[in-house]
């Protein structure tokens, strides 16, 4: 897998960085394109000189040297990266990277990245311990990264614990199996909706349905995790947005849609599992409307069908949709996947058991419009997510080899 890839290994300090000299003489010897890029601690401990011998490659020290004056070396070498590895990941550096901190070239070359990150931690056993790593290592896992558990043993700081880099010829497998399994969606752009939507009477009234949004942040959580650019576009929701997802909270269809069709030519995938209102009242009340009658007749009106809508417009985008039916599930989820010209669509039934809204789990079966179907046996929806997610970057694979 190593053969004529490009790996960026970042070193930050950590008398580990000598164990990455010996990783940078592996990969180049299994046929890589290694980039070495130092922070200023990393080179106390070993030189760049050393690294730039076993890489053949010019070692990257300083965000503002450009050894090419054609390119911007760290958006260049971020841009050529198939895999960054950050090999030892000093507490400093990973603090940065969770905070989006970009004050030296690796930091820096590394937020610009769309390449899958992992990421080697080193340190004291106290430090690797302490809570502030401990959740900053959390933030860069939500982010997608790798994080690559330090072995445990005599430190040299004469501690013994966890904290110690995983070794070269380690580093070196996990290297070439991340390169074999690239999650097709990592730096892709994918809006997820998420949640009910809620159609106004009068100020204090609305209609609305049971969704809790679980489904579709499980999704944009997923997503996330492997890489992706998300989008969440939600309506209310007793939910907290997942680490690291940007959070476009809605109310009504109306605005839904326009969240939606605004941001849609951006997008590489869209998965609407929100559910939708299809009727609105057709008039909305400015004064809330008092006690009168016997009875309230409202007239609705429907809504814009946002799916059907950029369905009709979509090029490169692909579309997911969901479809929660109480019956004829196949024949009514084949219909809307044709109708409203999808890709994918996930069909539940609504009335069953451990399925459909406001429950942890969910039943579905996915049917793709190159007519592949599968039906799954009743799962947590963070595992619903993750099937759902395997589905579409199948089905991505397949169509680039179309
Ligand atoms: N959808 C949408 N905008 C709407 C209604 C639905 O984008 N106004 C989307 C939903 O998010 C879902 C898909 O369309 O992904 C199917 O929703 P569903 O309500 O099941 O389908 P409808 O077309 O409304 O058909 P029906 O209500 O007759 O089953």
């Amino acid at each position: 897998m190593l053969k004529k890839k490009t790996i960026v290994l970042g070193v930050s300090g950590g008398i580990a960085a000598f164990k990455s000299a010996a990783l940078v003489s592996k990969l180049t010897q299994a046929g890589a394109n290694v980039f070495v890029v130092m922070t200023e601690s990393a080179q106390k401990f070993v030189t760049p000189l050393t690294f730039q011998a076993l890489s053949r490659n010019y070692v990257y020290t300083d965000t503002f040297e450009e050894p090419d004056a054609e390119k911007i070396a760290h958006i260049d070498i971020a841009d050529q990266a198939d895999l960054i590895l950050i090999a030892p990941a000093s507490a400093n550096t990973i603090a940065k990277l969770a905070h989006g901190i970009a004050d030296n070239m690796l930091t820096t070359l590394t937020l610009a990245a769309k390449a899958p990150v992992a990421l080697a931690p080193a340190m004291n056993v106290n430090m690797y311990d302490h809570p502030a790593v401990q959740n900053n290592m959390n933030t860069l896992r939500s982010y997608g990264y790798k994080l690559i558990e330090p072995g445990a043993g005599y430190l040299a700081c004469g501690w013994i614990g966890k904290g110690r880099m995983a070794e070269p010829e380690d580093l070196l497998d996990l290297i070439d199996s991340l390169l074999a399994n690239p999650t097709t969606l990592a730096g892709k752009k994918i809006l997820v909706t998420a949640g009910p939507t809620r159609e106004a009477l009068d100020p204090v009234r609305y209609f609305s349905n049971y969704s809790s949004g679980k489904m579709g942040y499980a999704i944009a959580k997923e997503a996330r995790k492997r890489g992706a650019y998300v989008t969440l576009v939600s309506g209310p929701t007793a939910l907290n947005a997942p680490a690291g997802v940007e959070l476009v909270d809605v109310q009504s269809a109306e605005e839904m849609y326009r969240a939606v069709t605004d941001r849609f030519n951006d997008m590489d995938v869209v998965v609407k599992s929100a559910a939708v209102a299809d009727y609105q009242p057709e008039k909305v009340l400015s004064q809330k409307r008092k006690k009168q009658g016997n009875e309230w007749s409202v007239s609705l009106v429907k809504t814009k069908d946002t799916l059907f809508e950029i369905g009709k417009k979509k090029d490169k985008q692909i579309l997911v949709g969901f479809a929660a039916e109480s019956e004829h599930l196949d024949r009514y989820a084949k219909d809307k996947l044709e109708r409203k010209n999808l890709d994918l669509i996930v069909a539940n039934n609504i009335t069953a058991k451990g399925a459909g809204f406001d429950v942890d789990t969910n039943i579905v079966s996915i049917f793709t419009n190159d007519n592949h179907s599968i039906d799954y046996p009743e799962q947590s929806k963070a595992e619903t997510a993750s099937v759902i997610l395997d589905e579409l970057e199948d089905y991505m694979k397949r169509r680039e080899l179309m």
